[in-house]
């Protein structure tokens, strides 16, 4: 079974909807909508924005779903790289979160006390075969690093910030705090994000116009993944 997180409705309802035999099980304030898509069995839930609701939401998910194999994080993110435009991808190789600072231990910026690397690593084979996914839909996209806070990101001095000091490609709230759990229980990982605005000054009237249609192409490639999957995670 493969776990799907998004933190907003758009960047879940069309993956849901493609749900066969879809079944809900509702723990506190989330539901999460089981099911089958192609030959994958699934469960897709809407965790919210930022870190501590995407936290959350995948850790009960994995308490609460023990066949989960694979946790994938769809949904919209701020571009970082100039050669990013919007609809294009960044599926992360490793996520870290840039508004972690213990620095005053002599942590690097977003690294976490008892943490060796501030870098959460998402899963090779998963990230290559969202790539065959990427090719064959003939989206463009690059590999690399996201960063995540509990910031929507709208300034151009931050961007900079976070390309030089992350070397990231994009910016999102979500990735690196799904990728904390993960990497807590043990699970593959992946993020898979399409660019809706370039977090710069006037971020988010980019986001209002392209959120939508980022989140349709996010959902197309994990749909994509889920239908080629033949590997019955
Ligand atoms: N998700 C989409 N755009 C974003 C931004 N600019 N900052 C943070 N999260 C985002």
């Amino acid at each position: 079974m493969i776990g799907i997180v998004g933190a907003m409705q758009v960047e879940i309802e069309g993956l849901v909807q493609k749900i066969k035999k879809p079944k809900i099980k509702i723990i506190g304030a989330l539901s999460f909508v089981s099911g089958v898509i192609g030959a994958s069995k699934v469960v897709v839930v809407k965790c919210g924005i930022g870190k501590v609701n995407s936290a959350t939401a995948t850790s009960v998910m994995l308490m609460a779903f023990k066949d989960i194999k694979l946790v994938i994080n769809l949904g919209v993110a701020g571009g970082l790289d100039n050669s990013l435009f919007q609809g294009d991808f960044v599926v992360g190789s490793s996520c870290i979160q840039h508004d972690f600072d213990l620095t005053v231990e002599g942590l690097k910026m977003g690294q976490l006390a008892g943490c060796e690397s501030r870098e959460f690593l998402c899963c090779n084979v998963a990230i290559s075969k969202m790539q065959m996914v990427l090719d064959g839909l003939d989206f463009r996209y690059k590999i690399g690093t996201i960063v995540s806070g509990d910031q929507f990101i709208a300034c151009d001095q931050k961007t900079a910030w976070l390309r030089s000091e992350f070397e990231a490609l994009a910016c999102d709230m979500e990735s690196a705090s799904i990728a904390q759990v993960c990497s807590s229980f043990n699970m593959p990982f992946i993020s898979v994000r399409s660019i809706s605005d370039g977090a710069t000054d006037d971020a988010f009237l980019d986001f209002a116009q392209f959120a939508v249609i980022a989140s349709e192409r996010s959902i197309s490639a994990v749909e994509k993944f889920l239908l080629n999957n033949n590997s019955k995670i």
